[in-house]
């Protein structure tokens, strides 16, 4: 591995089926600055993705994005988290050896004295089976929807979504990760 931090240009170009289960007890943290770029992973991040710490530290998190996931995702968590909100979601994430990993995932801004934000935190755990089979097929219509009409096409497939199932967004999650 080298010691210099990955660009996108790094992201392995085959991508795999190979998926790698949390355990339980795993949580994967990381903080980045307020443009993405990681300034701290943990032990079991860099195991999960197969990267080491000089290798992610000052990488785009976006390093790990996998290409299954609908932009529309991450708008929303960026939406939010840059005006000091929550966010709460479900996340297939890309492995150094291009395989994935499935994690919910939580983001929330950090604040100094003054109530500015000065970075971001990230907490994921393992998401229950039945959370992952749900949202596979949500994203990949999201994810066509952007294909042919870019994200305002997903944000009404999503919005269309959530209201025939008379849920909200992070009603949807939450329940989803209670394995409901
Ligand atoms: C604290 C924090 C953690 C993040 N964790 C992930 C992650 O685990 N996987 C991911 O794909 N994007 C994550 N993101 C979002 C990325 O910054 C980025 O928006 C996303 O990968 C899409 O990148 P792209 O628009 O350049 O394709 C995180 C962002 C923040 C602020």
């Amino acid at each position: 591995m080298s010691s210099k931090s990955l660009s996108k240009l790094d992201a392995p170009k085959n991508i795999t089926a190979n998926e790698k289960i949390l355990s339980n007890n795993d949580f994967i943290v990381s903080k980045t600055d307020l443009k993405g770029k990681i300034i701290y992973c943990n032990e079991i991040f860099m195991e999960i993705a197969g990267y080491s710490a000089s290798e992610l530290i000052g990488a785009n998190h976006n390093i790990i994005r996998h290409p299954d996931m609908p932009r529309i995702a991450f708008k929303i968590a960026w939406d939010l988290i840059q005006n000091n909100k929550e966010f709460f979601g479900f996340v297939k994430n890309l492995c150094a050896d291009g395989g994935y990993y499935w994690v919910f995932t939580y983001i929330t801004a950090d604040l100094d004295t003054n109530g500015k934000i000065i970075s971001y935190t990230s907490i994921r755990r393992k998401p229950p089976q039945s959370a992952i089979d749900t949202i596979i097929p949500v994203y990949k219509l999201l994810q066509a929807a952007e294909k042919s009409g870019g994200m305002d096409a997903s944000e009404k497939v999503l919005n269309n979504f959530l209201e025939e199932n008379k849920t909200t967004y992070d009603e949807l999650v939450i329940n989803l990760q209670n394995g409901a």
